[in-house]
């Protein structure tokens, strides 16, 4: 599966001390792994790809030891969030504590928690007073205002920032060194430049000119426009074949890993279609712009994106 190849995955720092640049941040939480009872509930908030979800399970794992998994709790956007679930999944997750076993308390990390509406925001309030004996929220949002005011108060809140060129260029050049890839200052100056303090998209450019053989200058610009065309081109070939897993495996990476925004994806998928031969442009038109309404309408990107792929190997396969 693409995850377990992707360099951001496999360099995700495992503890706080691995964790760049966010300082403050970590000798704060740093403190209530002295006193884990002591620690409130958190809001992290910040621009993406700079340490947010990574830091939340550091948290976790240090606090809860090496069975963290088992009394962790993670929801993020996409999982069912009505809010009757999450208060039964919640419920049934803080039910029982074994602070026998030195657990102080579960810990549930609700990620993209700006996504929620403020009605559900009101309900999770509520469910965070019920459960709070037994757990511990860690809340995560880019932006904080968009979390209701109640919450907010409720919480400690740690602001991510962008992460700053020295700590980019130093994880880059540890990733290098341990891949054994060549790479040069100007190239990785390059990376920072183009990735705006992310080190989620830094990390995937250094990748992707690690691909065409060593990161100097020359790879890391045909890493800025051509990996998007070819990605879409392919997504879209994948899915007129009938390969539908290895369209959606091209979506998710251009989602979740370039941050590729879905309206552009769908702009960009509407012109490689035009250039396909044996298709019904008419048809793939019309279901373009079913699509194109959908998402307008708010509806969730990753479902109708991968919705419109599989009408598109309907599509492609009925061409003979
Ligand atoms: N402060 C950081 N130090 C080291 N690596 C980081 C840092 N922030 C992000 N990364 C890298 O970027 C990837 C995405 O980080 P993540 O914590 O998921 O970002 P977000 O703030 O969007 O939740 C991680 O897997 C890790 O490789
Ligand atoms: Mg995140």
């Amino acid at each position: 599966m693409i995850r377990e190849i992707m360099w951001v995955e496999k360099y995700r720092p495992q503890r706080l001390d691995e964790v760049e640049d966010q300082e403050e941040i970590v000798e704060r939480l740093k403190g209530f792994l002295k006193k884990p009872e002591d620690m409130p509930h958190l809001l992290f908030a910040g621009p993406p790809g700079t340490g947010k979800t990574t830091v939340a399970f550091c948290l976790a794992r240090e606090i809860l030891g090496e069975n963290w998994r088992n009394y962790t709790l993670e929801l993020n956007a996409s999982d069912t969030r009505g809010i009757d679930t999450v208060r039964t999944t919640i419920k049934n997750f803080t039910r029982f504590v074994d602070k026998s076993a030195g657990i102080p308390y579960r810990i549930i990390i609700l990620d993209e928690a700006d996504e929620m509406t403020s009605d559900a925001q009101t309900a999770l309030r509520r469910i965070m007073e019920e459960s709070s004996a037994n757990a511990r929220f860690i809340i995560i949002a880019n932006v904080s205002s968009n979390i209701i005011e109640p919450i907010q108060s409720r919480c400690a809140i740690f602001r991510f920032k962008r992460l700053d060129e020295e700590s980019v260029i130093k994880r880059l050049q540890f990733i290098c060194n341990n891949e054994k890839v060549k790479c040069g200052v100007d190239a990785l100056k390059l990376i920072y430049q183009i990735s705006e303090g992310d080190m989620r998209k830094a990390i995937n450019h250094l990748q992707e000119a690690a691909a065409l053989g060593e990161v100097n200058v020359e790879n890391v610009k045909a890493t800025m426009t051509v990996t998007r065309e070819s990605d879409i081109n392919a997504m879209v070939d994948a899915a007129i074949s009938g390969d539908f897993k290895k369209a959606r495996e091209i979506l998710y990476k251009l989602i979740m890993i370039y941050g590729l925004p879905e309206t552009d994806i769908l702009k960009m998928m509407f012109s490689a279609i035009n250039g396909k031969k044996d298709l019904d442009l008419a048809l793939a038109a019309k279901i373009f712009a079913e699509y194109d309404f959908r998402l307008i309408q708010g509806a969730h990107p990753d479902i109708q994106l991968s919705a419109l792929l599989a009408e598109l190997s309907a599509l492609g396969q009925k061409k003979d």
